[in-house]
């Protein structure tokens, strides 16, 4: 049942109704499924909060109204995984890659380059774009991550420019072993576990390393994660993407908040993921894009794991913004129900980031919310490729 908050008193603080909401997908659980949809509903916002949802029959009354016309609103998506402090692309590596050439991590010294070579006012207007594009379809919080920079001035660089954005700043100085130290990879492990690491840990709220065969193997990887948490850091780990490795099991080892991508999991991976509280975060963009097998949600959430979808946006392996993409593809090709979807894109990326503020419609919450063009949610994966977005509220302000 419909639970009120009272408003925090103030006056000025303006409360607005958004009724005639046909399908509205809270994620409480107490309404009896995970996605706790109330139908013929309605969310009252206060201020930068939720502070009522229920049957629309109900609503108590406010300062504005808006007319949802029957029409379903969701949670603003949270994407928990993207690259998006780069600069340039890598259409002439997809355009190889669509020819058959395979995909491979080296790709990422293209961009290093790039990023390198632009101006900071260059990769700000990148970062503001993407975030523009990804806010038009729906994504209200997002992670991003270094690792395009590769020294210890260009990953602070793009961690103080992503923190401009987002609270949700990555450190993923050990991305891949830069050129200038080919010769040196122990030298590039103490440089990202030193001076690098004092120069980022200010800006960033965790740290991620991608382990991976070419990049950094098990050892290295746990040395890194392990030197982030004494620096106050939170681990996150690019694990077990293009082949079998140590990636899944280091993350639940060190309590990683996220193991990501999950593509190539034994057994032995899957049990240690559903004996912890390390959600696995899927990104079928990537797959998509580098024509590689689908990682198994059905197995995951089947096991009991819980389960995360974000885009992973980058030029290289991903360069897609939409959540409602990411999506489409979980359901038609990795064994999730529109339902489970949903829920992974919005309440999912909440615990890949253990945020509880956001995620969720009820009362407390960040009001945090996206309308749709469509009655149900379920047409996020029925009509794939559509815009579907209609409204847009960030921390209570309409934005779209
Ligand atoms: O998540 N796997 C490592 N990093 C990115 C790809 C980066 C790139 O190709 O530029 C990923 O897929
Ligand atoms: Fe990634």
């Amino acid at each position: 049942s419909p639970t009120t908050v009272s408003p925090a008193s103030s006056a000025s603080t303006a409360s607005t109704l958004i009724t005639n909401i046909a399908a509205l997908v809270t994620n409480d659980p107490s309404l009896g499924s995970p996605l706790g949809l109330i139908q013929d509903a309605a969310v009252v916002i206060d201020g930068e909060r939720i502070a009522w949802t229920g049957d629309q029959s109900k609503a108590p009354a406010t300062d504005n109204r808006v007319d949802a016309g029957g029409r379903a609103v969701i949670p603003g998506f949270v994407d928990s995984h993207s690259h998006l402090v780069f600069a340039g692309d890598r259409t002439q590596e997809f355009n190889a890659r669509m020819s058959g050439r395979p995909y491979s991590a080296g790709g990422i010294r293209t961009t290093v380059a790039a990023t390198r070579a632009a101006s900071d006012e260059e990769l700000e207007a990148n970062l503001t774009r993407y975030l523009a594009e990804a806010l038009r379809q729906g994504t209200t919080t997002f992670e991003t991550k270094s690792g395009y920079g590769l020294t210890v001035a260009d990953e602070a660089r793009a961690l103080r420019i992503a923190a401009a954005q987002t609270a949700e700043v990555t450190y993923l100085g050990a991305h891949i072993v830069p050129p200038d130290h080919a010769d040196d990879p122990a030298g590039y492990v103490a440089l990202v576990t030193g001076e690098m690491l004092d120069a980022c840990a200010p800006y960033a709220r965790w740290i991620d390393v991608f382990c991976e065969k070419g990049a950094f193997d098990g050892d290295q990887a746990r040395a890194i994660l392990t030197a982030g948490k004494a620096k106050g850091l939170h681990p996150r780990v690019h694990a077990n993407q293009l082949s079998y490795g140590p990636g899944v099991q280091l993350a639940v080892e060190l309590d990683a908040a996220s193991a990501d991508h999950c593509t190539h999991l034994t057994d032995a991976d899957v049990d240690a993921l559903a004996n912890s509280r390390t959600v696995a975060t899927l990104l079928p963009g990537a797959e998509f894009s580098t024509r590689a097998e689908w990682p198994d949600a059905r197995r995951l959430l089947d096991a009991g794991v819980t389960v995360a979808l974000s885009t992973d946006c980058n030029p290289g392996s991903s360069f897609t913004s939409s959540v409602p993409f990411c999506v489409a593809l979980a359901v038609r090709d990795m064994g999730m129900t529109p339902d489970e979807a949903v829920w992974s894109a919005t309440a999912g990326g909440a615990r890949a980031l253990r945020r509880d503020d956001i995620g969720r419609l009820t009362p407390g919450a960040y009001a945090d919310l996206t309308l749709l063009d469509a009655p149900s949610h379920v047409h996020l994966a029925y009509r794939p490729g559509v815009p579907l977005v209609s409204g847009v509220w960030r921390r209570g302000v309409r934005v779209v």
